[in-house]
């Protein structure tokens, strides 16, 4: 008898770890009791739930994990009462609530719902939810999905209504899950926008939903983000949940105890995590960093300035780097002026900041009638309260009162702003230099003119037959047009920075356009190699005078590049109209072009992995700049390996925009009747319909990418027998898993295998044959650099056979006309 006794304890144990293990239950009964050290797993092992001590502290906690080594606590029960021995129980009390007990059989916490459900059940789910219900009906009484702590799940909603609210709590520190100084949530009074507080003061906020993103963190905008949804019911609440993409890995958002909002990701498969988002990425993210009517720019330094038409309030604070005081206006608006003589008329404007994270409303803002950018301006200029105004698709017209507050510049994806101040801040002396500009160019203009027709007569009489030098006078037309249109373009400080050569000065420099300074033949004719008088090292670029669309493409070419800048992208330092000549000045790239080193068996030992990595990169982000960042959507059409240079540190910088489009802002796509580009790097729905877009300059990215990895031309032949395409070889590479062997022996070493693989897996993706499947340029480079860990399987990418290699075989090959096409087949400079 006594024996049986003393052996009890042991099968129980026995018993509880058959609980675990042999039974797998993920359901807690009412006599069931879970103590110290043991754990109940969900069905699919996703979760487990059980005692724990956090770092640094021996105090025990019931809390809710992820099933893998790292034991990433998700939930706790009794944050604020800490189980002080390891004699805890965890059980369905008799009045059915969920109960965590102490040694001594004190209640440290209960969920604390119901004192009549008699007979009740626990559940943990492969949510991550553990669920209480009422045996006798089914119903769901209690949920931890209600009552979160730090982090936010999948599934798990996050919200407000009048009387409710569900927010997630920071610990105080890593050792104490008790609830910290931070909360996360919505707040139901404002637009439906995610903030962190610091004990209740905002200290981070996600910019208004537009029911797709939060317009204030433009990094979301990927498509290989977490999404969210935002659910409403009719009396004002407002909930957001978030699903994942997919079911192989767990992604969920945690509030950490210094207030910083992690985004993880785990893999069921192996049991890591990572870090894929932060909520704060640079001092900018702060809220209100810069004060009132203070515009936070994390590239700046300081990274804070007042807007303009406004002042630091308090120049000396504001010097000492503490800016939360923020600016004032400079001049009374009108409707707070007393209308002295002569300001009566002067109407308050509009300064337009663009891709702005627009500030914080500190008032409710009804949603305004209004359907354009001009309505809503209207109806902010006619209400003396309203001193900005927003319209963003998705939301309309938003509008500010007061104060604005925590207003960041992005380099992308922002909105735009305009910020009311009063008549004396607006642009007016700008705008009377650039009317004076114009008269004066179009006067420039009509004397070009004249001396067209006069040279156009001069000539006939003296029967030169050289025709083709000149222009028609139509063109003489369409140059002066294009030439205005350019004038009006450019910004008025910008044209001090476009300077005008004379052809002289470049015929001096060139020694007279001589064969031996001559670099190479692009696109649109030969490039020369200069030196000006005070030693500058130039290039020049002189359009071809038989290519009659060519002024056209030089035209295009001045304006879009003048605009461009970029440590990424050539500088364009000049140009010269003269003599019916059209030429651009470039910056002079020592190292000529990357297909110099890369195809070159001596040269390419230079270009080692993190050289190559570095120029893969640099390509990138000048690609991104100018698909994204520019002012204007500029999509190249013509990307490279001849056109990448490189500097003397043998940076890369993208050349040749002659061909780039100024696309319309929200225009995406575009088609040309003119295919310009070179095979081997168009994308198919670009060579074949004339469809571009700033996929096919990721497609050309692409190829370019594998072409650095492997040291080889994409148009030659790479397979024998089945005569692939350099794509289709690294196709048929990776479907056999050898894609290494694709590798240039060069680069050959096993250290940095993973990391080639990556970049080939990559460089599929671009390649693919569908453009909707192949990824933005931005996502790129965040794939490359394992920002975005998990890549899609590449699915078959364009050509795989190996193309003609004659314009003729191509346009044969592809069933359209020679007159519809003009290939740049001349490998450029
Ligand atoms: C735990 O304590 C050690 C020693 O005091 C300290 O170095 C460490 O930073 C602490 N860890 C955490 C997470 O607080
Ligand atoms: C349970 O709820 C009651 C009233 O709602 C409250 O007074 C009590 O403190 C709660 N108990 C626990 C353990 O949370
Ligand atoms: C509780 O309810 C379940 C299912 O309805 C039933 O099987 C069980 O016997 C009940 N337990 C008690 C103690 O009433
Ligand atoms: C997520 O919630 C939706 C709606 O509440 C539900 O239909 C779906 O089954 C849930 N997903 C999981 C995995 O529980
Ligand atoms: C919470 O904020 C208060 C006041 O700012 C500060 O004294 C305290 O150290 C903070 N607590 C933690 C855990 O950061
Ligand atoms: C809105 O509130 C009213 C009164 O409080 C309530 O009767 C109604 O059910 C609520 N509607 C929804 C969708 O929750
Ligand atoms: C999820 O990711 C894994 C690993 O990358 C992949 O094998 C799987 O196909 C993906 N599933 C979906 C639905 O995308
Ligand atoms: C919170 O996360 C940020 C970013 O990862 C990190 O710098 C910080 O140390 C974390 N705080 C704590 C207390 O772990
Ligand atoms: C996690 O991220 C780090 C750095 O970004 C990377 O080195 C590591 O491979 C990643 N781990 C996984 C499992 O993706
Ligand atoms: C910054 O200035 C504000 C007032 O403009 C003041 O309240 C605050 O104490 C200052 N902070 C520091 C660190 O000096
Ligand atoms: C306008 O006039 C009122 C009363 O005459 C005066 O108090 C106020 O300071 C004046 N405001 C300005 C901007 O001059
Ligand atoms: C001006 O705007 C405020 C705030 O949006 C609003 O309350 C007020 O009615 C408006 N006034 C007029 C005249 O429209």
């Amino acid at each position: 008898m006594r024996g049986f006794i003393n052996l009890f304890p042991l099968i129980f144990l026995l018993a509880v770890f058959c609980l675990e293990d042999c039974l797998a239950t993920d359901i807690i009964r009412i006599n069931d009791q879970i103590k110290d050290q043991e754990t109940i797993l969900s069905s699919s092992q996703i979760f487990k739930l059980g005692f724990f001590s956090p770092v640094n502290t021996s105090n025990r906690y019931v809390g809710i994990f992820i099933n893998i080594p790292a034991q990433n606590v998700i939930w706790v029960a009794n944050r604020d009462n800490p189980i002080k021995d390891s004699d805890g129980i965890f059980k369905i009390s008799e009045d059915g609530n969920l109960v965590v007990l102490n040694g001594q059989k004190d209640i440290l916490w209960s969920s604390n719902v119901s004192n009549s459900v008699r007979n009740s059940s626990a559940q943990l789910l492969d949510t991550g939810n553990l669920v209480l219900k009422d045996n006798s009906n089914g119903r769901v009484i209690w949920e931890s999905f209600q009552i979160p702590t730090d982090s936010l799940l999948w599934n798990m909603t996050l919200g407000a209504s009048r009387t409710e609210k569900i927010h997630l709590t920071s610990w105080r520190s890593p050792s104490d899950p008790s609830i910290g100084n931070f909360s996360f949530g919505v707040d139901p009074l404002r637009i439906p926008e995610f903030f962190i507080w610091n004990r209740g003061v905002p200290y981070w906020r996600s910019g208004p939903w537009n029911g797709n993103v939060f317009i204030g963190l433009p990094a979301m905008n990927s498509g290989y983000k977490d999404r969210f949804e935002l659910r409403t019911d009719g009396n004002g609440s407002i909930y957001f949940t978030h699903s994942i993409l997919n079911d192989s890995v767990l992604l969920y958002f945690v509030l950490n105890s210094s207030g910083v909002l992690v985004e993880r990701v785990s893999y069921y498969s192996d049991g890591n995590s990572n870090i894929t988002w932060l909520s704060i990425q640079s001092g900018c993210d702060v809220y209100g960093k810069c004060g009132p009517f203070g515009r936070c720019n994390p590239l700046n330094s300081p990274i804070c300035t007042c807007l303009k038409g406004f002042e630091p309030r308090d120049t000396q604070e504001w010097g000492r780097g503490n800016w939360t005081g923020g600016c004032s206006r400079k001049a009374f608006l009108q409707c707070d002026r007393n209308n002295s003589a002569g300001q009566e008329n002067k109407l308050d404007g509009f300064l337009k900041l663009e891709n702005i994270k627009v500030p914080d409303f500190s008032h409710l803002v009804e949603f305004l009638a209004a359907n354009t950018v001009e309505e809503c301006g209207n109806l902010c200029l006619n209400n003396c309260s309203c001193t900005a105004y927003t319209y963003y698709t998705g939301i309309g017209c938003m509008q500010w009162t007061g104060s604005l507050i925590d207003i960041q510049q992005f380099t992308f994806n922002g909105a735009d702003l305009y910020v009311r101040v009063a008549y004396s801040e607006l642009d007016f002396k700008r705008n009377m230099k650039a009317v004076t500009a114009s008269t004066v160019i179009v006067g420039f203009l009509f004397l070009v003119l004249c001396a067209y027709f006069l040279r156009k007569w001069f000539t006939r009489h003296r029967g030169n037959k050289q025709k083709d030098q000149e222009l028609s006078l139509f063109e003489a037309w369409e140059v002066a047009k294009m030439e205005t249109t350019l004038r009006d373009n450019l910004d008025q400080s910008k044209l001090d920075d476009l300077p005008l050569y004379s052809y002289e000065t470049l015929a001096n420099a060139t020694e007279n356009f001589h064969s031996k300074n001559k670099l190479g033949t692009g696109g649109f004719g030969p490039v020369f190699k200069g030196k000006l008088l005070n030693g500058q090292k130039i290039a020049v670029k002189r359009l071809s005078n038989c290519s009659h669309q060519g002024i056209k493409e030089f035209m295009n070419e001045v304006m879009l590049i003048s605009k461009l800048q970029h440590r990424n992208l050539v500088r364009l330092l000049g140009c010269c109209v003269e003599r019916d000549e059209k030429m651009l000045i470039y910056e002079y790239m020592s190292n000529k072009s990357l297909d110099a080193y890369l195809f070159d068996s001596r040269k390419r030992d230079i270009l080692d992995w993190n050289r190559r990595k570095f120029i893969i990169e640099g390509i990138g982000r000048g690609l991104i700049y100018l698909h994204r960042d520019s002012r204007l959507k500029i999509i190249h059409r013509d990307l490279k390996v001849s056109n990448i240079l490189l500097d003397e540190e043998l940076n890369p910088k993208i050349s040749d925009f002659g061909l780039a489009r100024i696309f319309g802002g929200n225009q995406d796509q575009a088609n040309t009747t003119r295919v310009v580009g070179t095979y081997g790097y168009m994308a198919p729905e670009y060579a074949m319909g004339g469809k571009f877009s700033e996929k096919s300059d990721v497609y050309s990215f692409g190829v370019l990418l594998l072409e650095i990895l492997s040291g080889k031309k994409n148009t030659s032949s790479h397979d024998n027998e089945n005569d692939l395409s350099l794509i289709g070889y690294v196709w048929k590479l990776w479907n056999q898993n050898e894609a290494v062997k694709l590798v240039d022996p060069a680069l050959f070493d096993p250290q940095i295998e993973m990391e080639v693989l990556r970049y080939l897996h990559v460089g599929l993706l671009c390649v693919q044959e569908s453009a909707k499947l192949r990824p933005i340029v931005s996502t790129v480079l965040s794939m490359l650099n394992s920002e975005i860990a998990e890549l899609p399987r590449p699915k078959l990418p364009a050509y795989t056979a190996r193309l003609g290699n004659t314009e003729s075989e191509y346009s044969q090959l592809r069933g359209f006309s020679i007159n519809d096409v003009s290939l740049t087949i001349v490998q450029g400079r």
